[in-house]
């Protein structure tokens, strides 16, 4: 049992270090762990959502977002370790887990042949909001999603972007203090996104803490806190700009010369270069700690006879941080197989 003080209504943290108790956090866990057969899916996770904030969970497809999510949601049992939502363990009391959070599943669980009425009365019920309030807690959500007039529509003929937002107001019909969101906007367009983050933004400013998967990194550019999970683990945490300063600690420079390819399959043989991509006319690379700044680059380029027009450092992008943590990773277990060949 996890000893958490329950988070009270608006609490926010801001000291951002501390021992965990401290921060009263929505979420906590020590050592999450899911097993299927020989696979970990979950390894080991340690994760920590303070209250009221927007936190992304970023990783590649299979790295466990959605099963970690299952387990904080009270349906699927750990394997090992502990961790409490809301102050309520997940293991003595995923019943109640259940009951407390709102969860948007991966395929938005919406009954097609119900309609936007109907659907959100049947959440509402099966949340058990008080029947005496139902009607205006619909009517609430239906403004809250933008859904007004389409009441009496068929889910399953509502557009991506009214789907996806009907079924994250039936995660909220009953009010609660934590939601989860698994890849609410996958294969959403661009202008419905846009419009559902801004949605979920406001939710989290008004004090809901919202925990949101995505691969989207522009969307994860709008968090206030991200933990990146890859292969189970996870790999980093903190707010973006902790992250791109302390965990990242690397420059990322961008350049533009006139023999563009030559110039990046130069800088792609050099040790101090982690990575060089093309961003349109420019190349923008990663360098590895310690390596070049821009003036170090352009004279890289120089002493290997390549022109550069200009080179400048600029900010890290929440893409970079993925790559890069995916990539260390890569190389990481690639030379702990070589050890363990070796010491074999
Ligand atoms: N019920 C299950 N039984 C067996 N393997 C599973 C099950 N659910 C997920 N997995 C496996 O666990 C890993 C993590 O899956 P998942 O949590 O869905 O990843 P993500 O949501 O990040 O894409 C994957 O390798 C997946 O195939
Ligand atoms: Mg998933």
């Amino acid at each position: 049992m996890l000893a958490v003080s329950r988070p009270q209504e608006g609490d926010r943290d801001v000291s951002g270090e501390g021992a965990l108790t401290d921060l009263d956090p929505a979420v906590i866990t020590r050592g999450l762990t899911k097993r299927f057969g020989n696979l970990v899916a979950v390894d080991h996770l340690d994760l920590v959502v303070k209250t009221g904030e927007l936190y992304g969970f970023l990783g590649p497809n299979g790295a466990g977002k959605s099963t970690t999510l299952r387990m904080l949601t009270g349906i699927m049992e750990p394997t090992e370790g502990e961790g409490a939502v809301l102050g309520i363990d997940l293991r003595r009391d995923p019943e109640r887990v259940k009951s407390s959070i709102g969860y948007m599943s991966q395929r938005f669980s919406l009954y097609d042949d119900l309609t936007v009425d109907e659907n959100l009365t049947f959440y509402a019920r099966v949340y058990m909001v008080p029947r005496g309030e139902r009607a205006g807690r619909i009517e609430q959500m239906i403004r809250l999603a933008g859904l007004g007039g389409r009441e009496r529509q068929l889910a399953g003929h509502l557009s991506g972007g009214f789907r996806q937002r009907l079924a994250l107001v039936c995660a909220l019909v009953h009010r609660p203090r934590l939601v989860f969101l698994d890849e609410p906007t996958a294969g959403v367009d661009p202008v419905s996104r846009r419009t559902f983050w801004a949605l979920i933004r406001r939710l989290a400013d008004e004090g809901t803490t919202v925990l949101v998967t995505t691969h989207y990194m522009d969307e994860a550019e709008l968090c206030d806190s991200l933990g990146f999970i890859y292969q189970g683990r996870l790999i980093a945490a903190g707010s973006p700009e902790r992250i791109k300063k302390d965990t990242f600690g690397r420059a990322v420079i961008e350049l533009e010369a006139p023999a563009l390819r030559e110039a990046a399959d130069a800088l792609a043989d050099a040790d101090a270069v982690e990575e060089v991509v093309r961003v349109g006319g420019r190349l923008r690379l990663i360098v590895a700690p310690g390596g070049p700044d821009a003036e170090g680059v352009r004279r890289l380029l120089a002493d290997r006879g390549f022109a550069v027009t200009w080179a400048r450092e600029v900010e890290p992008s929440v893409e970079d941080l993925f790559v890069s943590f995916v990539d260390k990773e890569r190389k990481t277990r690639v030379r702990d197989q070589l050890r363990a060949l070796r010491e074999g």
